[in-house]
């Protein structure tokens, strides 16, 4: 069972120049922009014969079927069918609500009329200058549970990313850590003073070998996590300074296609960038490459869990973020049920 009643991340608005069809909780859409730019989100199944709607064109008002010219409008309705006058009632495919915001397009999948987007997520910010972003997507195969997990426990820096980001292994063990509940989820700050900087930081930013590193993520139930991390020299994090080193702001999105893989949207902004010169060539490749260290561990965990009782896992200290997660995750989807039930 999934929440549907959330906004997810469907696609970045730069992949729907043309109808994309993606699937998103199971469910087969198609994503376009009309030709007069509205922002639409169908079925992707035509209701004559079935056919994939992103296999034809947009029109002034919605898509046109490529197969035998059936017209849809952005509500899903039949507007035209070649050769008759009469519409009838049940010509329509199913709609989302969708909308753009900050480099995305957002889908809805619960009851349309609960579908606020006033609670869409206003991260990170939208100011190119000081904040400059960037945004990439892994397919994984993999469940979306897995990817918030693995969020949730930044003890696996110093293992699965110990050749870039993370810190040594005594450092990750004497982080401080803050879980809290929030109304929307939880949110936790990780702390590990006087640290030694890691590899890919030592070559970038002008902070010292030994630094502060805090993490602050908050858990948006169901599938969004917003992360504010960053390093300064070691002893000026107490003393409230956050610039002068990496300072990031990401936005995780996870949005399950299925209950066994789901797309992995993320969209990193760059505090540290203008202290640069800006001439300086950026590149935010390295962030994908460290998510795709997560993204083969992810999968092969995936592989390892099927067919098997989770509930013979153990936890260990540092799930202490992942468990309140979980927690979270699990009240939205009771809230969810019982939704469905009264409606
Ligand atoms: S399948 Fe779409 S018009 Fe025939
Ligand atoms: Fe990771």
């Amino acid at each position: 069972m999934f929440v549907r009643n959330a906004w997810y991340v469907a696609a970045a608005i730069a992949e729907i120049d043309k109808p994309l069809a993606r699937t998103i909780l199971n469910e087969p859409i198609v994503l376009f922009k009309s030709r007069r730019g509205e922002i639409c989100a169908l079925e992707d199944r035509c209701c004559h014969r079935g056919a994939p709607l992103a296999l034809g064109d947009p029109t002034e008002t919605g898509i046109r079927c490529g197969y035998h010219g059936m017209e849809f409008n952005r509500e899903g309705v039949c507007t035209f069918i070649p050769g008759q006058t009469i519409i009838p009632k049940r010509a329509r495919v199913k709609s989302y609500p969708a909308v753009a915001k900050t480099d995305y397009v957002w889908i809805w999948m619960g009851q349309a009329d609960k579908a606020d987007p006033a609670t869409i997520a206003d991260y990170p910010p939208d100011d190119q200058v000081n904040w400059p972003r960037a945004y990439d997507m892994l397919h994984l195969k993999a469940s979306y549970v897995m990817v918030l997990e693995n969020l949730m426990d930044l003890s696996h820096l110093s293992y699965l990313h110990k050749g870039s980001i993370g810190s040594s292994e005594e450092d990750s063990a004497k982080a401080s850590m803050d879980v809290q509940r929030t109304p929307g989820g939880m949110k936790f700050l990780r702390i590990m003073r006087d640290a030694d900087a890691p590899k890919n930081w030592l070559k970038r930013y002008k902070t010292k070998a030994k630094i502060d590193r805090w993490s602050e993520f908050e858990y948006v139930a169901p599938s969004i996590i917003l992360q504010y991390s960053g390093g300064v020299n070691a002893g000026e994090y107490d003393a409230g300074v956050r610039e002068g080193g990496h300072l990031v702001r990401t936005i995780h999105a996870i949005t399950p296609e299925t209950e066994k893989s789901c797309f992995y949207f993320f969209n990193k902004a760059d505090g540290y960038s203008k202290f640069e010169s800006p001439d300086t060539v950026r590149t935010w490749a390295s962030t994908t490459d460290v998510f795709k260290e997560d993204a083969f561990m992810l999968e092969q965990q995936q592989l390892r869990l099927e067919n098997f009782d989770t509930d013979k896992l153990m936890d260990i200290n540092t799930d202490v973020a992942r468990v309140q997660m979980m927690r979270a995750l699990k009240e939205r989807l009771r809230q969810e049920q019982e939704l469905a039930q009264a409606s």
